[in-house]
């Protein structure tokens, strides 16, 4: 509720003073569809105006997303551009097309504009040690946005408890069979990961498995198609299409015989989206098979209200934005940063310096926002963020 309450307050804050910024500023704005796509924009706030409006930032932010093509990042690209232009900066934003080197290049780019500060949502953790060197040559500070990049140049981390994400998928698995109470009975299951370029994507999935394993240990949960190890099971890019395709070989091999499927772990809604069609498609029975998801997407989210999808992870980007901002603006003011400021980020996050390290041995001090789980019956909650509607239809359209 307290969070809640907050994150309209800011929202209702930052459109107010978007909204004292349109009259007297002038914006400048260019973008094509994600092929390197850049969006320049000038906030045109005076030193006075900022004190009118709460927009006392001065400087430019280099924003680069990874991709457009997953519904998400537009989300993160639009709510990190709008904010840091409401608090007085300049920013560039750029979409990387899911392409490492093009986001190297985007990089480069921003740091030749003379961005005084990066936030970087890798596509691959591992490959922007060229930019990232730039970067610590150029004395620009980077904070790694959502995905943790594996370079020292990186100071903070923001993201949500990945972690945790993955337990409570598996948790959900495990409650909506009711495991604890299994008996001799034996369920099946199938598992579908993320990428693993992206750093995240092993914690999402150990997370889930930390919570199933000892059920498959116990022969309580079965996986006919033997596949579960992370690498056999993850899914390059994200892709709909591959976990899609993935999944339908598997139903082809392992259930056309009629076994029944009970469950499929997917790590996240696109994953989730490409197994959902595969098993309407592809699967012979006529059971409904929990499939579990992550972020809210607009189409994941009607698949909930059809039953077609069991739940999603919910991760409020928005507030991923707003202590994204905070704590931009304490490192270009030279504040010290410490656990004490996950009070003061304004959503409820906590302070984590040994989970997450940028190389053997050196921890990035991480700021993890909380994610929860949104089923069929608390849609609502997700309307009372003031980040979805509701129409008539009982889908939920995302605001922006
Ligand atoms: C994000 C997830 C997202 C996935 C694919 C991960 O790094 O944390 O929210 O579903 O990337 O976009």
């Amino acid at each position: 509720m307290k969070r809640k309450l907050i994150s309209a307050l800011l929202c209702g804050a930052m459109a107010a003073t978007m909204l004292a910024g349109c009259g007297s500023s002038s914006s400048d704005s260019s973008s094509t569809a994600d092929s390197g796509s850049t969006t320049t924009s000038e906030s045109g706030t005076t030193a006075d105006s900022g004190s009118a409006g709460g927009a006392t930032g001065t400087g430019k932010i280099g924003i680069s997303m990874p991709t457009q093509s997953l519904e998400r990042w537009n989300r993160d690209g639009s709510y990190l551009d709008e904010q840091f232009q409401a608090a007085g900066y300049e920013t560039i934003v750029t979409y990387s097309d899911n392409d490492s080197s093009r986001q190297v290049n985007d990089i480069q780019n921003m740091l030749a504009e003379d961005v005084d500060l990066l936030i970087v949502a890798a596509i691959d953790g591992e490959a922007l040690n060229t930019a990232m060197n730039e970067a610590a040559d150029a004395g620009v500070s980077v904070i790694a946005y959502d995905r943790l990049i594996l370079n020292d140049a990186v100071s903070y981390y923001v993201s949500f408890d990945n972690y945790s994400v993955g337990t409570l998928q598996g948790q959900y698995i495990v409650d909506a069979l009711d495991l604890e109470n299994a008996g001799d009975k034996t369920y099946n299951i199938e598992l579908t990961a993320g990428d693993p370029a992206d750093n995240n994507a092993p914690y999402f999935f150990n997370g889930a498995m930390d919570v199933l394993q000892p059920y498959i240990d116990a022969g309580t949960l079965v996986v006919p198609s033997g596949q579960t190890d992370f690498d056999t099971v993850a899914t390059a890019q994200w892709s709909t299409d591959t976990a899609l395709e993935r999944a339908q070989n598997i139903l082809g091999s392992y259930y056309a015989d009629g076994t029944q499927l009970d469950a499929w772990l997917c790590s996240n809604d696109s994953t989730a989206l490409g197994v959902s069609q595969a098993l309407t498609s592809d699967y012979a029975g006529s059971n409904t098979v929990i499939v579990t998801g992550q972020d809210g997407d607009e189409a994941n989210l009607k698949n909930i209200v059809d039953g077609i999808q069991s739940m999603t992870v919910y991760k409020n980007v928005s507030d991923e934005a707003v202590a994204t901002l905070a704590l931009s603006e304490a490192i270009l003011n030279g504040e010290t940063i410490d656990a004490s400021m996950a009070d003061n980020l304004g959503v409820e996050c906590s302070y984590d310096d040994t989970s997450y390290e940028t190389s053997d041995g050196n921890p990035c001090p991480s700021f993890l926002l909380v994610p929860t789980v949104i089923t069929a019956d608390n849609l609502q909650d997700l309307v009372d963020t003031g980040l979805y509607t509701m129409g008539d239809d009982g889908y939920l359209s995302a605001v922006q």
